[in-house]
């Protein structure tokens, strides 16, 4: 069986006085909803604010980058230890804003994925295809690309202490969510690939969909079999929006395995 998992990404934002906010808010609604599990991936500077607002609740920590270097001098790096230091849980690797914006490479990714799995974080490692590579029909070889490159480094069993999150570029923060069948599609590509080499891994793999989820898509789109919950950006920062997507992935049927 694999559980849903719905973790939020709250990227750049977010401060003292709302994330108070909004974490008194996700505690008590998500505490009864004992069928799937939750995470918030916040920023750095909050990281101890969080940690000290979830303790004791259902509602994972999580950070959205780390240091590909274990420690040393590496100015404005977090490392993996600090990161389990303040309790994280997860820890986002290989967002297509980190490899778009700032440039990280499937090396480099591959790099932080295996910093995360060496301090016992489960990474949330990302993959998804931009809209001109879509187009061009290449989708399906960015996606093993991508995946590729961490296999290389980690080794395929390392795959068991991750999740892996399908955020087609164009999807994001534009409002123009993946249909639950292009979800599935990518989704199934990806558990095969893993099933090709370990089809028990694949079994167990957390596939998560992202890219424009909301309360009124989510439902739909944790109906696909593949699709094992959701890494929610924009609306992880509403507390009725969030709750809602929670709820659909509790509500949502356990995939059987088959
Ligand atoms: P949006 O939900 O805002 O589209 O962002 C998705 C995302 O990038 C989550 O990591």
């Amino acid at each position: 069986m694999r559980a849903k998992l719905v973790a939020g990404n709250w990227k750049m934002s977010g401060s003292l006085a709302s994330n108070q906010e909004l974490l008194a808010a996700l505690v008590p609604a998500l505490a009864p909803l004992a069928r799937a599990s939750y995470a918030v991936c916040v920023p750095f500077p909050y990281l101890a604010q969080a940690q000290h607002a979830l303790r004791g609740s259902n509602v994972a920590l999580g950070a959205q980058d780390v240091c590909q270097f274990d420690g040393g001098a590496y100015t404005g790096g977090v490392s993996a230890a600090m990161l389990a230091d303040f309790g994280c849980r997860y820890v986002i690797v290989g967002h297509s804003e980190r490899r778009n914006v700032f440039g990280e490479t499937d090396d480099v990714v591959a790099l932080k994925f295996a910093q995360a799995t060496q301090h016992r974080l489960t990474p949330i490692l990302c993959v998804g295809e931009t809209l001109a590579e879509r187009e061009s029909g290449v989708t399906e070889a960015v996606v093993a690309r991508q995946l590729d490159a961490v296999v290389k480094r980690s080794g395929l069993p390392a795959l068991a202490q991750c999740v892996i999150a399908y955020e087609p570029v164009w999807a994001i923060g534009t409002g123009k969510t993946a249909t639950p069948q292009q979800a599935q599609e990518v989704h199934a590509h990806i558990r095969a690939r893993v099933a090709a080499s370990d089809r028990r891994l694949a079994d167990e793999l957390a596939i998560l969909y992202g890219g424009s989820v909301k309360a009124a898509n989510a439902a739909q789109l944790f109906a696909m079999p593949d699709v094992d919950g959701g890494l929610i950006g924009g609306a992880s920062l509403a507390a009725d929006q969030f709750i809602a997507i929670c709820r659909a992935a509790q509500a949502a049927r356990e995939t059987v395995r088959a």
